[in-house]
């Protein structure tokens, strides 16, 4: 049976204070709660080992944002995985589009991420997802089987069953245009078909692909009642509890 997940994508938002406030919050929020989802926040490098200290992190899973493709040494400003993991970190976010836009991540980068991320016991949460012209070109089931066999593919079963797939369209991200559920569960299940050809049904099937892409306290019940979509990724919806707590009960019956 595969998980459904809520996770946050924080960005390059908050201070440390800010920072855990608001993940002390959701911790409060959560309290006596038994959500139908795992719930995970990704936060700046600098915020994970107190955030991860402040709160129950058997409730709320911790993510990093990234990590570097190298394992140690000399690689200036680098964050490594296995310093991510010494944190109480659990998860680690990997291909999201603005990394690989702004910070020119190659799929071939991303392979490596993803290796030293499992090398080191962290989940990734791997992002994929077209822009606006691959839609409009009709390409974006290519653009994205592309994403996926250039950075998991040589992965082996077993390796591949501890990943978490995030399908961003990109031209959703940010924009307060969201894709339509029907739109999500279409890629989603693409995606599904994908996997199996290559990793075989059980795991397909047993892979979590999350949808992000301004979802939010509105559009997160339709979205999650699809049987492809798994859970959230949330970036602007999960910077204050009360947003973001209602996307977590989508998943209340
Ligand atoms: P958004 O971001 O929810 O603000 O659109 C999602 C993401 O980038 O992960």
């Amino acid at each position: 049976m595969r998980k459904n997940i809520i996770a946050g994508n924080w960005k390059m938002n908050t201070t440390l204070p800010e920072g855990l406030a608001l993940a002390k919050g959701l911790n409060e929020a959560l309290k006596g709660k038994t959500p139908n989802c795992d719930v995970v926040i990704g936060t700046p490098f600098t915020h994970l080992a107190s955030i991860a200290a402040a709160i129950d992190t058997t409730k709320i899973g911790v993510a990093a944002e990234n990590c570097a493709d190298q394992e140690k040494g000399a690689y200036t400003g680098e964050v490594s995985a296995a310093m991510v993991a010494s944190t109480g970190a659990k998860y680690v976010i990997l291909g999201h589009s603005e990394r690989r836009a702004y910070y020119h991540e190659t799929a071939e980068i991303l392979k490596t991420k993803v290796g030293l991320a499992l090398a080191n016991g962290l989940t990734p949460i791997f992002c994929i997802g077209e822009v606006l012209e691959e839609r409009e070109a009709g390409t974006h089931f290519e653009v994205v089987d592309g994403q996926i066999k250039d950075s998991l593919f040589e992965l082996s079963p077993a390796d591949f069953g501890k990943i978490v797939l995030a399908y961003e369209p990109v031209w959703a991200i940010g924009t307060g245009k969201t894709a339509t559920s029907d739109q999500a569960e279409e890629m989603h299940a693409h995606i599904r078909a994908t996997l199996a050809a290559k990793f075989g049904n059980q795991l397909a099937d047993d892979c979590t692909i999350l949808y992000g892409g301004s979802m939010n306290a509105g559009n997160a019940k339709e979205l999650v009642s699809k049987p492809n979509v798994d859970g959230g990724l949330i970036g602007g919806a999960s910077l204050s509890v009360e947003n973001f707590m209602p996307i977590i009960e989508a998943f209340d019956k």
